[in-house]
C-alpha cells in the first residue's frame, strides 16, 4: 500500500520456551559478535527471552553495550494483584524491556487469550511506556476458505479498540499466518506482502494515513536466512518476527543482514 523510507526495520527473535539463563547469555553474546555496527545502523534488533532470562540478558546488554532491544514474550494486563504465575507490564518496564509480544497465536490457541485480553494487554504495554508487537494471522482453514482478510481485520479491530491514533503509529504489528509458524512453510512473498499491505490499509481505515504510514509491520512464520531478503524487501514488510531461526546466533544474524543478500 505505502512505501516509506522512514520506517526502520525491526527484526525480533522470539525464543519461546527455549534457553535457560546461561544459554541465553551465551546466545546474546554470540549474536553480538556476529552483528556489525552497520547492521545496527540499518536495522533494529530485539531479543525476547523467557522471563527467567530477562535480568541476565539485560545485564549483558548493558555491561557489554550491546545495542539490541530487550523484549518479552507476554505479560499480564493488570498492574498488580492475585494473578498467580503472571508478570505485570511495569515489572518488565523496570527491567528495561522495550518490546512486548502480545497475542501470539500460541498464547491465543494454547492459553486461551481472547482478542479482548490482547486488547487490554496492548493498552497496558503502551501505558507502561513499552511497545507492543501485536500478532495477527489466520489458520490454514481460514485461508483456504477465503477468510484470511476478515480474520485479520477482525483481530486488528478488536485488539486495537480504544487505542489512540497517535499511539498506533509507534506500535508494531506482526502478521503471522498460523500455518507458517514452526512448520517450515513460509507464505509466498506475494501473499505475505499482500497481507501486510492489507494490515496497513486496515490501520489507515481505523486510525488514518499517518498512523498507517508509520506503523511497522513484521512478517512472521518460518523466516530463515534463505527467505529473509525477499520477504523483508517488500514495500509493506518492515521486519520479521523469528522463532526457530532466532535460536542460533549465525542464522539470526544472517536474517538481520538480509539487505546484504540477494532478494
Ligand atoms: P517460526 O516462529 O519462525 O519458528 O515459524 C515464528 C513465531 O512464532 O513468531
Amino acid at each position: 500500500m505505502t512505501e516509506s523510507t522512514t520506517r526502520r526495520p525491526l527484526v525480533s527473535g522470539n525464543w519461546k520456551m527455549h534457553m535457560n539463563h546461561f544459554e541465553a547469555l551465551k546466545l546474546v553474546q554470540e549474536l553480538s559478535y556476529q552483528v556489525t555496527r552497520d547492521d545496527v545502523d540499518a536495522v533494529d534488533i530485539s531479543v525476547h527471552p523467557p522471563f527467567t532470562d530477562i535480568r541476565t540478558v539485560q545485564t549483558a546488554l548493558e555491561s557489554d553495550r550491546i545495542p539490541f532491544f530487550l523484549g518479552a514474550q507476554h505479560c499480564h494486563f493488570e498492574t498488580s494483584g492475585a494473578f498467580t504465575g503472571e508478570v505485570a507490564p511495569s515489572m518488565l518496564a523496570k527491567l528495561g524491556v522495550v518490546y512486548v509480544i502480545a497475542g501470539h497465536s500460541e498464547r491465543r490457541e494454547l492459553f486461551g487469550e481472547s482478542d479482548e485480553m490482547v486488547n487490554a494487554k496492548v493498552k497496558a504495554i503502551i501505558a507502561n511506556g513499552m511497545t507492543p508487537i501485536l500478532c495477527v494471522g489466520e489458520t490454514l482453514e481460514e485461508r483456504e476458505a477465503g477468510d484470511a482478510e476478515s480474520k485479520v481485520s477482525g483481530q486488528l479491530k478488536a485488539c486495537l479498540a480504544k487505542v489512540k491514533s497517535t499511539e498506533v503509529g509507534s506500535i508494531v504489528i506482526a502478521y503471522e499466518p498460523i500455518w507458517a509458524i514452526g512448520t517450515g512453510k513460509t507464505a509466498s512473498v506475494e501473499d505475505a506482502q499482500a497481507m501486510c499491505a492489507f494490515v496497513r490499509q486496515t490501520v489507515a481505515e481505523m486510525f488514518g494515513a499517518d498512523a498507517a504510514n508509520e506503523v511497522r509491520i513484521q512478517y512472521g512464520g518460518s523466516v530463515k536466512p534463505v527467505n529473509a531478503a525477499e520477504l523483508l524487501t517488500q514495500p509493506d514488510i518492515d521486519g520479521a518476527l523469528v522463532g526457530g531461526a532466532a535460536l542460533e546466533a549465525e542464522s539470526f544474524a544472517r536474517i538481520v543482514q538480509y539487505r546484504l543478500h540477494d532478494a
